[in-house]
């Protein structure tokens, strides 16, 4: 694949020509027009990444001679719609980043760095034009901190890998049920009852916030309300809808503890709460979160159902969206714009708020008709740990839409959410990247260049580029097989978990009890969505077509599989906590050693109890799911 082909995300347009520039030790940039801090600090951290990616120790070079001219006319705003447009032209001589804003200047600069390449003589740019601009204007990362304490490093690494994918939004999941992440002064028993002393301080905030600006990325605080709320009312339990005592949780799961809407105090101490956070975050949007509040608490609250039945209030549902009115009001005085999940979409919601879907794609039509702006994030559930590819060809706005095109500008894009029940910051990366690369495509690319037939190569460039950021996807997973191994040799224990995936969707969290203090360190963890064995596996048995070549390295694959629970039962016995994947181990070494029975004793068929061996390979173990079966079923087929 060609360093054109593998640009992630795929630019509007790209025209090769012939030649390359050469990158030498004299390579030196120059900024033109109103650049701007934030430009500088961008072409230093460019001159960095060139240094660190090329190994050529760079010197300023001539006057006038820059081989990397960055051009920009003023300074953008980091505010919903910003221009963001680049284009680039590389010839032998000179490469011209141009932009309107210092943005757009840190978009080109990327798609540069991902455009480095080299011949026999050294390192090179190929000669090309290109003309770029993205086709979504909100394109979201959310992470959670609150229930998994996430520190800065986990942060600050994944903000450069937003940027490397031209990501313009880092939704911030501050408060939950398990904890809440943020200093107040206000109100200090937030923070210090609501939390296990994990949390962010105002001045790191501040670092963070300043660290995305310098991307390109606004930053979205989500303060999660009315339910999720457990972890407000420990300090402060007033606000709360149901008697104490109130207490600290470690469950994952949705709790029953709800904010009180009824009384007149609850909105006096989240105007005074919301003040003093946009001091913070200078974004002009705010989430308020909204999500699966349960009602139990105010059912059982005599003073709000009297309420509920004083105001003609039927449901739920409608004594939430009176809350929900009043925090908007709060907002609007401050001068904010509001978020909520899509349970905030009511009839009577004023249409400024914005609508984040999860739950469905119907929220997202009917919000847009209503004329809510609206994130989608429903399909980009990365927590879920499903293909890549299933979270590519969630399109926002497929061909056919039922909206009209004035519905269609409301909506504004997407989010990919890392929810941090069961990831830990050793974890948390690989369960980010690369997939949400594919996500980042989707929503800055046109709707015809997302073309999934070369997908995961792709990725799999775009992986080691991220890798060069800091971002620990890729070196944590030979990591956790060491200790997992237990100083053993983790070669047959990599050959297993190669071809096994964790469960999918909420399986993980259903089968088993977790609390946010339980490890996140079992094969399980270790292991990765879209495992690479497998899919390499599939491939050739998708293209077969009886070659020998391509028999023979099937072949081999099985064999190895085959020996591998032999190889590996040794370092499960060492090692009691893979005691839970000798089964998986065992039925991988199984299912091998039939498939290569059948493939060389043509004529063979199945048995019924080897029938049901294939069948229970495919039973999740250890959470985790052998992920080869159906391509061996296929492969026999193939061969009949
Ligand atoms: C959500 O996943 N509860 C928004």
């Amino acid at each position: 694949m060609d360093r054109f082909d593998a640009l992630l995300p795929r630019p509007v347009s790209v025209r090769p020509k012939p030649g390359s520039l050469r990158i030498t030790h004299d390579f030196s940039l120059k900024i033109e027009g109103e650049p701007g801090e934030r430009l500088s600090k961008a072409a230093l951290r460019f001159q960095k990444r060139l240094a660190d990616k090329t190994g050529l120790f760079l010197e300023a070079g001539e006057p006038g001679q820059c081989a990397l001219v960055l051009q920009c006319e003023r300074v953008g705003e980091l505010v919903l719609g910003e221009d963001e447009r680049y284009s680039l032209d590389v010839t032998p001589t000179q490469a011209v980043l141009r932009a309107t804003t210092d943005i757009g200047v840190l978009r080109g600069l990327e798609t540069l760095l991902q455009l480095i390449s080299a011949d026999q003589e050294g390192y090179i740019i190929p000669c090309v034009e290109i003309d770029d601009e993205p086709r979504f204007p909100w394109r979201g990362l959310m992470i959670d901190s609150a229930r998994r304490f996430q520190p800065l490093d986990v942060l600050k690494r994944n903000l450069d890998g937003m940027a490397a994918v031209k990501l313009n939004v880092f939704h911030w999941h501050l408060t939950d049920d398990q904890g809440f992440r943020v200093e107040s002064n206000e109100f200090p028993l937030l923070h210090e009852l609501g939390s296990n002393g994990e949390y962010y301080t105002k001045e790191q905030i501040r670092d963070i916030v300043a660290y995305a600006h310098d991307r390109g990325i606004r930053v979205i605080p989500e303060f999660d309300l009315p339910g999720h709320a457990a972890s407000w009312v420990i300090g402060y339990p007033e606000l709360a809808s149901a008697p104490g005592p109130h207490v600290r949780h470690i469950d994952i799961g949705v709790l029953d503890q709800v904010l009180n809407p009824i009384k007149e105090s609850t909105y006096g101490f989240l105007e005074r709460f919301f003040a003093e956070m946009i001091t913070l975050f200078p974004d002009e949007y705010v989430h308020i979160g909204g999500d699966e509040n349960n009602g139990k608490q105010w059912l059982a609250n005599p003073e709000i159902v009297q309420f509920m039945r004083e105001h003609d209030f039927e449901t739920i549902l409608d004594m939430q969206s009176y809350f929900t009115e009043r925090v908007l009001g709060i907002l609007t005085r401050l001068g904010k714009k509001m978020i909520g999940w899509d349970e905030i979409l009511t009839p009577n919601l004023p249409a400024t708020a914005v609508i984040q879907s999860w739950r469905g794609r119907e929220s997202l039509v009917e919000g847009a008709r209503a004329g809510h702006k609206i994130i989608l994030s429903n399909g980009y559930y990365i927590d879920l740990c499903q293909p890549a590819e299933y979270h590519y060809l969630n399109d926002p706005l497929p061909s056919d839409m039922e909206l009209t095109p004035q519905e269609s500008t409301n909506i504004l894009g997407g989010e990919a959410t890392m929810w941090s029940e069961v990831v830990s910051p050793e974890t948390i990366d690989s369960r980010i990247w690369p997939r949400t690369a594919a996500i980042a495509e989707r929503l800055w690319s046109r709707r015809e260049d997302c073309r999934s037939e070369d997908l995961y190569e792709r990725l799999d460039v775009i992986s080691l580029h991220l890798e060069e950021l800091g971002l620990t996807h890729e070196k944590n997973y030979p990591q956790m097989l060491r200790r997992l191994a237990r100083g053993r040799k983790i070669s047959p224990l990599q050959t297993l978990l190669d071809v096994c995936e964790p469960v999918q969707g909420y399986e993980r969290v259903i089968q088993r009890k977790y609390t946010v203090l339980s490890p996140l360190t079992r094969a399980v963890d270790a292991a990765r969505p879209d495992a690479r064995g497998a899919r390499e596996f599939r491939n050739l048995v998708r293209h077969y077509q009886g070659e020998v070549a391509t028999g023979s390295r099937l072949k081999e694959r099985l064999r190895i599989w085959a020996q591998n629970h032999e190889a590996l039962a040794p370092i499960i016995e060492h090692s009691p906590v893979l005691q839970e994947i000798t089964d998986l181990s065992r039925s991988l070494s199984t299912i091998a050693t039939l498939a290569l029975e059948c493939l060389e004793s043509p004529g063979r068929s199945l048995n019924e109890h080897e029938k049901t061996a294939l069948a229970e390979a495919k039973e999740p173990r250890g959470q985790l799911q052998l992920v080869v079966v159906s391509a061996i079923e296929d492969l026999l087929t193939k061969e009949r």
